[in-house]
């Protein structure tokens, strides 16, 4: 793994790729268009778009149930769901989906036909999504994203982490930091932050000669507690308070509390850093098609303009506004 390589996996995107010009795409682009967040109004920007077509798995909970699914148990479903696919080899899925359509076609059964052309589909759409664009990860946005904060050996909290990918990020481009991982479903703990891969790499800064480093997951300070964040016992003491996919889970009614959590945990001088997936026509496709993996839980899709609007009106200035690849992304501090 050298730098300025990228390479693929199996399952996923190597890349240590630093360069790149002002213009391109996969940067993270401080769009900063809006000087004066005090002007926008709700009848300009509009509200979210709201995701309605929910997994399998949900319909049929609640089907069995005779009630909606709780929230928690919603998201225990879509770590579950969405784990499974990360650790797909997918060159395998890839051809053994080709022929079972092929197979399926023979059948001359319409059902079995429709589930394999929508296993192929879902597999290409995933291979294209997340390991040759890297849309998930981005670690060239994230990184172009993360640079330039006033802080060292910060105190990060992570609010929702699930596998603690941003975290990681964050921690090596910022050396010595110490990192709070925050996620009410074990299973994020036990199984998707434990077997995030151990030899992927992060790019960060070597504070010996203030050129590049690799760092593993091993090389970070890392507590993972299993809570609601509710009921996170600490005080404002962190520098950094992250989310990333996680207020847009919340309907207008909540998102003041879900907004205030990266305040109280925040040092005054701190920085809240928050990321929602991009309102555009193919995340609207993309949760369409992928809905019995990814929709078990309600789910917003949001301009940046409507997200850094609901994080203004809750308290914080916002210092920079814009877009990684698939996610739109907010860094603000206390007002
Ligand atoms: C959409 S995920 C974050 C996206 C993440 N990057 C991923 O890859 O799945 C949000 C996470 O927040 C957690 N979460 C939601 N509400 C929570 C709460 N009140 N307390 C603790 N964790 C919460 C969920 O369990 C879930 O793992």
């Amino acid at each position: 793994m050298e730098l300025e390589t990228t390479q693929l996996d199996k399952s996923y995107r190597i890349d240590l790729r630093e360069k790149y010009s002002e213009k391109e795409y996969n940067k993270y682009f401080k769009k900063n268009h809006i000087g004066d967040w005090s002007l926008l109004r709700w009848k300009d920007v509009g509200k979210p778009y709201e995701v309605k077509k929910m997994s399998y798995d949900r319909v049929a909970w609640e089907n069995e149930h005779n009630e909606t699914m709780p929230v928690q148990t919603s998201w225990e479903y879509f770590n579950k769901s969405f784990h499974d696919w990360f650790i797909k080899d997918v060159p395998t899925e890839l051809s053994e989906s080709k022929s079972n359509f092929i197979k399926s076609l023979a059948s001359f059964r319409p059902k079995e036909v429709k589930v394999a052309l929508s296993d192929m589909v879902k597999i290409h759409l995933w291979n294209y999504a997340h390991r040759i664009e890297d849309g998930i990860w981005d670690p060239r946005g994230k990184r172009a994203l993360f640079e330039g904060l006033d802080v060292q050996k910060p105190k990060i909290l992570f609010l929702g982490a699930a596998e603690g990918y941003e975290a990681m990020q964050l921690a090596a481009m910022y050396p010595g930091a110490e990192i709070v991982m925050v996620d009410y479903d074990s299973f994020c703990r036990d199984v998707r932050f434990a077997d995030f891969p151990e030899r992927y790499p992060f790019l960060g800064e070597n504070q010996a000669t203030g050129g590049y480093k690799i760092y593993f997951k091993e090389d970070f300070s890392i507590e993972y507690i299993v809570e609601d964040i509710r009921n996170l016992p600490y005080q404002n003491e962190f520098d950094i308070v992250l989310s990333v996919g996680l207020i847009e889970h919340f309907p207008d009614e909540l998102k003041p509390e879900a907004i205030d959590w990266h305040r109280k945990f925040l040092k005054p001088t701190g920085y809240a850093i928050l990321t929602t997936p991009r309102s555009q026509l193919r995340s609207k496709l993309y949760y369409q098609i992928m809905a019995d993996v990814m929709n078990h839980t309600y789910r917003e899709l949001m301009t940046v303009e409507q997200m850094g609007l609901y994080i203004y009106e809750n308290g914080f200035d916002i210092l920079s506004h814009g877009y990684i690849k698939v996610h739109n992304a907010v860094i603000a501090k206390p007002r």
